[in-house]
C-alpha cells in the first residue's frame, strides 16, 4: 500500500486505505456499469449527498458523462453524525433538492454507508418524492452495512470498520480535501 504523502498529511495520517489511483479506475468501472444499465434512459439525475459526497459527485458526473449522453445534478445536505464519529439516527436536512423529482430515474451518490441509517431514510424521503426509480451508487461500503436491507446496487470499494477521512470525508470537518481514503493516527484524536 503506498505511503501517504504530502507534508502535513504524513503527521495526521496513519495509513492509506484507497489510493487516488484506485478511486479513479473504481470511478471509471462504476460510470460504465451505470451507462450500460442506464443505456434506454433519456437522462439520469443525480442526487449527491452533501458534503461527503463532492468530490465523489464530481467525478462520478464527470466519469458518468464520457460514457452516456446526458447527466443531470443535484444536491442535497443531510446531517447525521455532527462532530461524532458514531451513527445517531436522526437525520436532519439542510439542503432539499431544487426541484421535483417526479417521474425521474434517480441514482442516490453516496460516500459511505456504514450502518445504512442515512441511505434508508433518504431512499424513504425519494420515494415519497415519487421518482421513477432509485438505485444507489455508493464508493465505500463498512461491514455492519451489507447486514442492512438498504438496496446498494453500486459499491465501489468494500472497507474495513475503521473510521476513514479524504475523498470528501470529514472528522470534525477537517481532512475533506485529502486526495484518497485513508485512516488518522490516534494522537489526532486525543488532541485538544
Ligand atoms: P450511516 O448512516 O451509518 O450509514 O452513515 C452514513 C454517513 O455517515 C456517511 O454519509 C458519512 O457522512 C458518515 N460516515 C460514516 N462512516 C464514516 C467514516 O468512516 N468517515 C467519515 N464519515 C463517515
Amino acid at each position: 500500500m503506498a505511503e501517504p504523502h504530502g507534508t502535513w498529511y504524513d503527521a495526521d495520517i496513519d495509513r492509506v486505505v484507497v489510493t487516488e489511483e484506485q478511486l479513479r479506475e473504481k470511478i471509471d468501472d462504476l460510470a460504465k456499469q451505470v451507462a450500460a444499465d442506464y443505456a434506454d434512459h433519456e437522462s439520469v439525475l443525480l442526487v449527491g449527498v452533501l458534503k461527503g459526497a463532492f468530490m465523489f459527485m464530481a467525478d462520478f458526473a464527470r466519469a458518468l458523462g464520457r460514457q452516456s449522453r446526458h447527466v443531470e445534478l443535484e444536491f442535497m445536505a443531510i446531517s447525521s453524525y455532527g462532530q461524532r464519529a458514531t451513527s445517531s439516527g436522526v437525520v436532519r436536512i439542510l439542503k432539499d433538492l431544487d426541484r421535483d423529482i417526479a417521474g425521474q430515474h434517480v441514482i442516490v451518490v453516496e460516500d459511505i454507508v456504514d450502518s445504512g441509517l442515512t441511505l434508508s431514510w433518504l431512499l424513504k424521503y425519494l420515494a415519497s418524492r415519487s421518482a421513477a426509480s432509485v438505485e444507489v451508487v455508493t464508493l465505500l461500503r463498512k461491514p455492519d452495512a451489507v447486514k442492512i436491507d438498504v438496496p446498494v446496487r453500486y459499491v465501489g470499494f468494500d472497507i474495513p470498520n475503521d473510521f476513514v477521512v479524504g475523498y470528501g470525508l470529514d472528522y470534525a470537518e477537517r481532512y475533506r480535501e485529502v486526495p484518497f481514503i485513508g485512516v488518522l493516527k490516534p494522537s489526532v484524536y486525543t488532541r485538544a
